[in-house]
């Protein structure tokens, strides 16, 4: 049997990946709680992993325990400016007093500017369809960064731009609930403008900043291989969720499926690309789904899938997804900010983690600038609009307890990030099942 160990470079950043809204708990304030009370979820955040009562302490502990040596999470911006006109200093010291948590424990933070969670005063205005967004964020940007930049030098702007645009304007799984293609784009390009504002603010404040964002990238392939229909139709889902944004900081134009909008500002806003890879997609032309642009979205059908079958594990499409990153943005450094599955007896996640660190380190040995990467997430959380359905962390989670069990995957995991690498005996030890794969004889 071979052995050996993929190593990653010196300096890699290893972590998991959280945000305000999934483990703070009593947020309140934003439009996601109210869309909760309206019974729009399968289940309500509720105290989600109760970090804002001070467990981030403990799941800290557990992070830097198990040999990670970075954490991102997401600021809450209802509870930093819970009015248009009033900040909470209390809150920015609680966020202060968490990064200091992480320094303590030896983890590099990054922190996330904004994911999917708008204050209620913002929603009311009209949110991100109105370009007044613009000012409101790089304002709320300017105020939180300077308060936290003392412990941090890596910012995500936003979260999944791509996402919020088209889940909450064109699918409507998230508030506000609209389909309404034009509505989307106009969120969309409003994003990029607001990101591109927060670039050059963060930049102002702290000279020394790391600015990105964070897109979700789907591979697609037609499911009918012989169908030009299923092609094309592959092609225009692939451009609206893939292309839109990320076209828009490389070229200066927001390309979508059936309009161009021209921001020229927003090219080269980005210091580093994050990218959150899940799965790959197969596309098929479908007369129903009228408002998403006749298009549907599935999975193989022999594929090795998650719990609910949200997810299936398609570690080829993680490398592919990283080349892409590397073609679109040359001399861009590339740090994974989400890559994870749902599964609550833990037995697909190990392979499905060693498999897709695997793909990783083939990228890394063409020396394409990958520079990190982020577990989603380490421990169970709110899951949006699938409540508490589905399991992604390394610790389990039982909501009603608030206690945290360890998952399998976290001793892998931990066992990875301490030797900055993947080796043959891990893989025997956790998921030997792929052994074969990754270490053919
Ligand atoms: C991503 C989101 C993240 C989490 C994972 C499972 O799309 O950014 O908040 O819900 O999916």
């Amino acid at each position: 049997m071979p052995e050996a160990t993929f190593h990653f470079p010196r300096g890699f950043l290893w972590g998991t990946a959280t945000a305000a809204h999934q483990v703070e708990g009593n947020n309140t304030n934003n439009q996601w709680w109210k869309w909760e009370q309206d019974g729009h979820t399968m289940a309500k955040s509720g105290l989600a992993c109760d970090w804002w009562g001070g467990r981030w302490r403990e799941d800290f502990d557990r992070a830097a325990e198990a040999g990670q040596n970075a954490h991102r999470f997401s600021v809450e911006w209802s509870r930093i400016q819970p009015a248009p006109d009033k900040w909470d200093e209390d809150a920015l010291e609680k966020y202060r007093a968490m990064l200091r948590g992480l320094h303590e424990r030896g983890l590099t933070p990054m922190v996330t500017l904004h994911h999917f969670t708008d204050p209620l005063w913002l929603s009311e205005k009209g949110g991100w369809e109105s370009e007044d967004i613009v000012s409101l964020f790089e304002k709320f940007v300017r105020k939180t960064v300077d308060a936290l930049k003392e412990y941090c030098t890596l910012w995500c702007t936003i979260n999944e731009p791509n996402v919020y645009a088209l889940s909450g304007y064109l699918t409507g799984d998230f508030p506000p609930g609209v389909s309404d293609l034009k509505r989307s784009i106009q969120v969309e390009a409003n994003m990029v403008r607001a990101h591109v504002a927060a670039y050059h603010a963060i930049h102002q404040v702290q000279m020394e900043s790391r600015v990105g964002y964070a897109l979700h990238y789907r591979p697609m392939v037609a499911k009918n291989k012989w169908s030009p229909l299923d092609a094309l139709m592959r092609n225009i889902r692939y451009e609206g969720l893939n292309m839109a944004f990320p076209s828009a900081i490389s070229t200066g134009v927001l390309k979508s499926p059936v309009m161009k909008v021209n921001l020229p500002e927003a090219r080269n806003t980005q210091d580093y690309f994050g990218l959150n890879y899940y799965s790959t997609d197969t596309i098929w032309f479908n007369i129903r789904k009228a408002n998403e642009l006749f298009t549907d979205s599935g999975f193989e059908k022999d594929a090795d899938f998650s719990d609910g079958n949200y997810i299936a594990n398609v570690p080829e499409g993680f490398y592919n997804s990283i080349k892409w990153a590397v073609r679109m943005y040359p001399n861009t450094p590339v740090i994974v900010t989400e890559n994870g599955i749902e599964c609550a007896d833990d037995h697909i996640r190990p392979r499905y983690l060693a498999q897709h660190i695997h793909q990783m380190w083939r990228a890394v040995n063409f020396n394409w600038p990958v520079k990190g990467y982020f577990h989603w997430s380490l421990v169970d959380n709110f899951e949006w609009e699938r409540g508490w359905s589905q399991r992604f962390g390394l610790w389990a989670l039982d909501p009603e307890t608030q206690k945290r069990t360890k998952r399998p995957s976290a001793d892998l995991y931990a066992a990875i990030c301490k030797e900055n690498g993947l080796s043959s005996e891990m893989v025997q030890k956790y998921c030997p099942e792929v052994f074969e794969k990754i270490f053919p004889s």
